[in-house]
């Protein structure tokens, strides 16, 4: 399809760095001049740079590093950027702000879409199903066996929650109501959740240490990055599990592959890595108590075509200097 539009004239230029789902396009494309990445791939850095010039707004995934030199090659024109994605790491906000440049992402409408992958992850951890399915698939499964692939029940255990926002609620609304499971978590002050009869929070010390299963979701900024090191492993329980919807960097990843591969926990549940994608020589890559997914989340039609509507509309009010219709503060 070519999204260029035919009638540029005294249009806002904008660039769109993949092409995002056609309910969110063709917003895009009836009020803007927009010029989309035909790829698969992303653009280069020096494509990226030549690309943005003079654009009054930017259309950018989580996988788009957008800084200083991205704003200083778009020019003076630049209102906002419009993040496909509710996490916005990839772009460097202190100097978006300096600068006067709006930007949205796209929260709310991706938060059940995530906590299922996070359940699914949970499961597929707990009963070893990558495992156990590639053994059927590759024809080395031979027969029934009362102590084959014994994995463990999540009936009644804890589940901590790794800083409690939109989608560690939903996961831990999943987990209480239909698993009857104990929720701790972790966030700068208490919270009441909706829908959530008891949770209590705690340090994250003594979230790890008490936790049968622990979910993270926090952001990442300077912070965060590394917080579940080999310190942190170590306090978990050898039975633990973990599970990663966040960002890749809240964990160091060499530290979680020592662990696994040494038993002291019993398994990991990854939709994000650092880089993405992991090179696959990575010791994490392969162990079979670790299960990692492509980061698709959020990869269901209705929450993609949301995510879309939500980027054009913030997209089209910063061009106009409006108020966003999710800004990031
Ligand atoms: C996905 O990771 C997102 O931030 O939307």
């Amino acid at each position: 399809m070519n999204w260029e539009h035919p009638s540029p004239a005294a249009r806002p230029r904008v660039f769109v760095t993949r092409e995002l789902p056609s309910i969110g396009m063709q917003k895009i494309l009836d009020s803007c001049e927009a010029t989309v990445w035909p790829n698969r791939l992303p653009p280069s850095r020096s494509e990226l740079l030549e690309a943005v010039c003079g654009c009054a707004g930017l259309v950018t995934l989580l996988s788009d590093r957008i800084d200083a030199e991205v704003f200083d090659a778009a020019g003076s024109d630049l209102r906002v950027i419009s993040n496909f994605a509710v996490g916005v790491n990839n772009i460097d906000l202190f100097e978006a702000k300096r600068r006067g440049i709006a930007v949205g992402n796209t929260p709310d409408v991706l938060t059940d879409a995530t906590a299922d992958i996070a359940i699914a992850l949970l499961l597929a951890a707990t009963r070893h199903l990558k495992p156990a399915s590639d053994e059927v698939c590759e024809g080395r499964w031979k027969t029934w066996e009362p102590t084959g692939w014994l994995g463990c029940d999540l009936v009644g255990r804890t589940i901590g929650i790794v800083s409690l926002g939109r989608i560690g609620a939903a996961v831990a609304k999943r987990l209480a109501g239909g698993w009857g499971m104990k929720v701790l978590y972790t966030a700068r002050s208490d919270k009441s959740v909706e829908g959530l009869a008891s949770c209590r929070r705690v340090d994250l010390n003594e979230l790890l240490a008490n936790s049968d299963f622990v979910s993270l979701h926090t952001d990442l900024n300077d912070q965060t990055r590394g917080m579940i090191g080999h310190r942190e492993l170590a306090m978990m329980k050898p039975t633990a599990v973990l599970i990663n919807t966040a960002r890749g960097g809240v964990i160091d990843q060499d530290a979680l592959a020592d662990a696994l591969a040494n038993k002291r926990i019993f398994a990991a549940g990854l939709d994000v890595t650092d880089p993405e994608p992991l090179d696959h020589h990575h010791p994490l890559v392969g162990l079979p108590n670790c299960i990692i997914l492509p980061h698709i989340a959020s990869a269901t039609t209705d929450t993609r075509n949301a995510m879309a509507e939500i980027c054009a509309d913030n997209l089209i009010a910063g061009i106009q200097g409006q108020p966003l219709r999710a800004a990031v503060s």
